[in-house]
């Protein structure tokens, strides 16, 4: 029998660090997904929202200019997580071809054009990742990178915490550290995925958690590719102060 979702939500939200409330129940159910619409057997991101006690941690893929205006309104801390253009591509390409529920990617070279006019789902990425960079100045916004978690996870986990102004015994900070890797992620059925209906992510096509590298795109890219796009990037990305590692 389907689990009651609303129920496992509620014992297993926000754990703190407790390995085994955070297991009760999946991520995408933990950390409601602001715009998924409902699905047969899958309540919707506003469904279980609706029903959340405060404090709430959301999930949204949507730009700055949409949205909601309470969530600015009422000053919420908003942790931005940002990756290098051409390695999103390649995850978003990935993504999109498993995913029936959003516009088939097509071939590989029709899907960097597509990307590049931002004519994907949630638009733009160089818009997206500007402007959250920019609204930094007005409202709390934590801005993570993709490559810097790579990098050194304690020291991102550690700037979650001390942005959300929250302490835990050093132990905790070294279970979440271990239970965030990607390779951890990626093994445990709770946050792979695994779980989520076949119907909008077809796991016999690709995986949710794929390689969680940077600089994959060398692998996808070839070299007339790539200079197409950087000259593109270059344009679209003029005059901001936001930097990427390892992207061009
Ligand atoms: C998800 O985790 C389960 C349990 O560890 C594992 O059997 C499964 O292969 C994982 N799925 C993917 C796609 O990695």
């Amino acid at each position: 029998a389907r689990p009651d979702l609303q129920v496992l939500w509620a014992t297993s939200f926000l754990a703190r660090g407790d390995v085994e409330k955070a297991r009760r129940a999946p991520v995408y159910i933990r950390i409601p997904f602001l715009e998924i619409c409902s699905f047969p057997d899958f309540p919707s991101g506003v469904d279980l929202l609706m029903s959340a006690p405060s404090p709430r941690v959301i999930k949204t893929h949507l730009p700055f200019q949409l949205l909601p205006k309470s969530f600015l309104e009422k000053d919420c801390k908003i942790i931005y997580v940002a990756r290098n253009a051409k390695d999103n591509l390649v995850s978003y390409y990935f993504f999109d071809r498993m995913n029936l529920v959003q516009p088939d990617p097509g071939p590989w070279d029709g899907y960097i054009k597509k990307f590049m006019e931002g004519t994907v789902a949630w638009g733009s990425c160089y818009d997206h990742v500007r402007r959250y960079w920019d609204e930094r100045a007005n409202h709390r916004i934590l801005y993570l990178f993709y490559e810097d978690m790579k990098e050194d996870l304690a020291r991102e986990v550690r700037r979650v915490m001390d942005f959300l102004e929250i302490d835990l015994p050093e132990d905790t900070v070294q279970k979440i550290i271990h239970h965030t890797s990607f390779q951890a992620m990626k093994d445990n059925p709770m946050s792979n995925y695994s779980t989520f209906p076949d119907a909008i992510l077809d796991k016999k096509i690709g995986s949710f958690m794929r390689k969680g590298e940077v600089g994959d795109w060398k692998n996808y890219f070839t070299v007339a590719q790539r200079e197409v796009f950087d000259a593109d990037y270059l344009r679209k990305m003029e005059g901001t102060t936001l930097h990427f590692r390892d992207v061009l």
